[in-house]
């Protein structure tokens, strides 16, 4: 399969300090890879490290083959790549239709941004039915779901999440991993970064982010089998083999 989103050797930190240390990552078309590393990881950082909102010390990153190397984040924005930020960050006191259009490509006409607002209703309901209502009256997990709709307003190819389950209750977290699940099988790339390993539910991927770099990789349906024990152990912090 074609890696739409590729990362290679990134080094990347904020001021003289370096978060994470070479990470390789690719993110096929067809894929949903599911980055989890407890607090503190560097989860957030490879996200923005990607979107060209960290410094980067070292490496690459391509999108359909064509280098990101430099370029501004509404560029890349442009060429694909939407983020989803930790802690949702909808304006509270706008309407969801407003919150969405905030997500659409700065200069895009009328008829881009009303065909951007269709594709999103159609795929997420819930914000249709909601639209005229105030984001700051949703319920945690409407708010993240409408945070995932505004990210999905600008063409987007690739999907990166932070952290879609923060602060949820258990049954919110699996309708919003639910809502990812769709999103993905819709045709958009998926990479979330978490902490819960539920996660594993519906994504195709996972890679383990240990003190920011890359300890293990493994496909979503080994989680649950026991084969990758040591990589469980390290993850859950019980001592490994
Ligand atoms: N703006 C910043 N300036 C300086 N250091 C930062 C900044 N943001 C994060 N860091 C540091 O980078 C390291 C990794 O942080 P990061 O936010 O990437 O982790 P994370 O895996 O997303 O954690 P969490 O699960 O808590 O969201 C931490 O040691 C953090 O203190
Ligand atoms: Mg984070």
């Amino acid at each position: 399969m074609t890696a739409t989103l590729s990362v290679r050797g990134l080094s990347a930190g904020y001021g003289g300090v370096t978060v994470i240390h070479d990470v390789d990552l690719d993110v096929d078309t067809d894929a949903f890879v599911a980055v989890v590393g407890v607090n503190g990881a560097g989860k957030t950082t490879t996200l923005r490290a990607i979107m060209g909102l960290a410094d980067i010390f070292g490496g690459t990153v391509e999108l359909g083959g064509e280098s990101l190397v430099g370029a501004r984040t509404s560029d890349r924005v442009r060429a694909g790549l939407a983020l989803c930020p930790e802690g949702r960050e909808v304006f509270p006191s706008l309407t969801v239709e407003e919150n969405l259009l905030t997500g659409a490509i700065a200069g895009d006409d009328w008829t881009g941004r009303a065909d951007a607002l269709g594709r999103v209703y159609e795929l997420l309901p819930r914000l249709g039915e909601r639209r005229s209502q105030a984001a700051g009256t949703m319920s945690g997990g409407e708010q993240q779901q409408l945070a995932l709709g505004r990210a999905l307003m600008s063409g987007t190819t690739v999907l990166l999440v932070d952290e879609a389950s923060l602060g949820l209750a258990p049954v919110m977290v699996d309708w919003v991993f639910e809502i990812l699940g769709a999103i993905h099988a819709s045709g958009t790339a998926v990479m979330a970064v978490e902490q819960n390993i539920r996660i594993s539910a519906v994504a195709t991927q996972i890679v383990v982010l240990e003190q920011g770099t890359v300890t293990d990789r493994l496909e979503a349906d080994e989680v649950g089998s026991g084969l990758h024990e040591a990589a469980k152990a390290a993850y859950f912090g019980t001592g490994g083999t």
